[in-house]
């Protein structure tokens, strides 16, 4: 059982080491236990772009809405400077027309920047939802092409807080934090500009005021980015954590694992707490520092411009209306923070998205992809050559040292041998969920790696123990093995394999949903679900990897009579601890430590007196 250990294999997961890159990418494999995996410098920027390359026209025009906006917005205080300092004088000399003039200028000024404000969000919402659909489906994409060894070393969790946590914190700065970063732009500029404009000396005491607030926001900026990026970290452990302990529930409760997981989750998310209170001090610090620069500010215009006024070299209107540009830089300095704290939390969420994408799969589709010569019997069966093949897990010593054998057309061998003695590797080696390190396996005469991947899986199909169910009906289950099968044909499949009866009396037949992971479905039915998916994908090498052990003994009985019908005329390898199913096989293996230790007909083998003599005297006793 492979999900015992999923309850307790998460303590090495999340000792994040503070700094990321993970630049070494060691031969060890550990790089996989960190939340960011190794990328080419400037991925993550390269992703971005690659983003927003195709809708670069559309976020220019969104940000032409939001500087327009903008400018109606910052018409306010210089119609208030006017107010004062024109109109109302000229109303108290019985001229109307100035504050007319004034009042649907503020007017047309609101409107207009809600008209604007009102299109700019629609469209960039657009622009960012466009993206956030194209950066999904290429994690998707992409984490379902890597090879098996990367999903056994970078778990599901993991996985799944890329495509949530990490797409969502992108979208917030899409959504609001590019809005943020422009306004802000934008503010300061037309702030700026208009303060200098009013005044000279005043506006030129505002703008010294940047100078500390420019050094704040580095500040900020650094630490802040060291907060977010082991706060990202932290949540996805905790993602992690959730996702392993609900998918191993049922070893969780037998094990009684309850108590023992609800302490490691505690922590993890204990650890997420305190990561976002350290973003919530930061984000704290930093307002509080830019409002007392910004008020610093204002108090000594005020003092500077009401020395003016009196002395009589500045207007009161200016001075107003310098005060009310000064205090729309608090609403923007702040943003600035959000913006800081958006921007921060998406560039360690992309740079974790950046080193997913740029992980290449270790089974790569060949270059030049080679064609299968056309079958040479009327049987589907393909001959296998295992050709001096050296194999080792990254994480382990050598499990097959050099392996040869061949298997001709249509042969059915068994495999047996210790536990751990390399059978499981022999068929993954196969089905290519792995490439040798040394040496080739040709498949009639092709190197696997050079057939193209959909003919390899058409041509070798791999029945596991697991026999996994995908949500959906009983029969989209069997179709998996040949999508465009009729409901005959699937029905026939199930008949040949001994499944028919069993499908029948469920609920809706055929139709019935399996629901989550078969759970409606004992272990035996899900085998016989997969032998039959197995026979109508007709492939020419078929391997059953202990694919009978869930299996009761007169239920092992009828599928060995329909495993002759499916293994006829194909090339098969059967993986069995159950010596019974050895007596449908043309040939045994017996392997020790990746080597095979004896090799002949059945008979031949129970006859004589090497291990397998000795394993079947020694089940025949534990039968009788
Ligand atoms: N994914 C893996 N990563 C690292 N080592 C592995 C992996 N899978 C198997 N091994 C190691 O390779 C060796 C051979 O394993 P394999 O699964 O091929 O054995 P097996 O003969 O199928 O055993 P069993 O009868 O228990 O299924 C074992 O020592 C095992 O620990
Ligand atoms: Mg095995």
């Amino acid at each position: 059982m492979t999900t015992t250990t999923a309850a307790t294999s998460t303590a090495e997961d999340d000792e994040l080491p503070g700094p990321h890159g993970a630049g070494d990418g060691g031969e060890s494999g550990d790089v996989f236990d960190r939340d960011v995996l190794p990328a080419p410098p400037g991925a993550t920027a390269a992703l971005l772009r690659s983003l927003l390359a195709p809708l670069k026209a559309r976020a220019v025009v969104t940000m032409l809405l939001l500087l327009f906006q903008q400018a109606a917005v910052q018409l306010g205080p210089l119609l208030v400077a006017y107010a004062i300092d024109t109109a109302v004088p000229a109303f108290r000399d019985h001229r109307h027309g100035p504050l007319i003039a004034v009042a649907v200028g503020y007017l047309l000024c609101a409107l207009a920047s809600g008209v604007l404000q009102f299109a700019f969000i629609q469209a960039s919402a657009r622009v960012s939802q466009d993206v956030l659909l194209d950066l999904r489906g290429r994690i998707f994409r992409h984490a379902q092409a890597l090879s098996i060894d990367f999903h056994e070393r970078y778990t599901s969790g993991r996985l799944i807080s890329r495509s949530t946590t990490d797409v969502e914190s992108l979208r917030e700065l899409l959504d609001d934090g590019l809005q943020e970063l422009v306004t802000v732009v934008l503010s300061f500029v037309y702030i700026s500009a208009m303060l200098l404009w009013l005044d000279l000396s005043l506006g030129a005491v505002a703008v010294a005021s940047f100078v500390p607030l420019y050094l704040l926001v580095r500040i900020y900026q650094r630490r802040a980015g060291r907060v977010y990026r082991a706060r990202s970290t932290a949540i996805a452990a905790v993602i992690v954590k959730f996702v392993e302990t609900m998918n191993g529930i049922r070893p969780v409760r037998a094990f009684r694992r309850e108590a023992a997981n609800d302490a490691e989750f505690a922590v993890l998310n204990r650890r997420h707490e305190r990561t976002n209170g350290d973003a919530l001090l930061e984000m704290a610090r930093y307002v509080v520092g830019s409002r007392l620069v910004a008020n610093t500010a204002v108090a000594g215009i005020v003092l500077w411009g009401a020395y003016r006024v009196a002395s009589g070299s500045l207007e009161l209107g200016v001075l107003a209306a310098s005060v009310l540009y000064l205090r729309r830089l608090y609403d923007p300095i702040d943003r600035l923070g959000m913006f800081l704290n958006s921007y921060q939390s998406a560039a360690a969420s992309l740079e974790k998205v950046a080193g997913l994408l740029a992980q290449r799969p270790s089974v790569p589709e060949p270059a030049v992809p080679c064609e299968l010569p056309p079958l040479k019997g009327d049987f589907p069966g393909r001959e296998v050559v295992f050709e001096r093949v050296r194999f080792g897990y990254r994480t382990g010593g050598e499990v097959l040292p050099r392996f040869d054998l061949t298997l001709p057309a249509g042969q059915t061998v068994a495999v047996v041998g210790s536990t751990g003695a390399g059978k499981s590797t022999l068929a993954k080696l196969l089905a290519r969920f792995y490439d040798p390190s040394g040496g080739r396996v040709l498949l009639d005469g092709v190197d696997l790696r050079e057939l193209p991947v959909p003919e390899l899986r058409r041509g070798v199909v791999m029945v596991t123990q697991e026999a996994f169910l995908f949500s959906g009906t009983v029969a989209d289950n069997i179709a998996i093995g040949r999508p465009d099968a009729s409901r005959a044909e699937i029905e026939q499949a199930a008949k040949a394999i001994g499944a028919h009866e069993f499908i029948s009396a469920l609920p809706d037949g055929y139709d019935t949903d399996v629901r989550k992971r078969g759970g409606r479905i004992s272990a035996g039915q899900r085998q016989l679900v997969a032998f039959a998916r197995a026979l109508l994908a007709d492939p020419a090498v078929l391997i059953l990897d202990e694919a009978t052990s869930s299996l009761d003994i007169p239920g092992e009985r009828a599928v060995q009579r329909a495993m002759s019908t499916v293994l006829r005329g194909r090339t098969a390898v059967v993986i069995a601890h159950r010596l019974s199913t050895v007596e449908i096989a043309d040939r045994v293996l017996v392997m020790e430590h990746g080597r095979i230790v004896e090799d002949g007909r059945p008979d031949e083998l129970i006859g004589g007196t090497g291990r397998f003599a000795d394993l079947h005297r020694a089940w025949r006793d534990s039968l009788a």
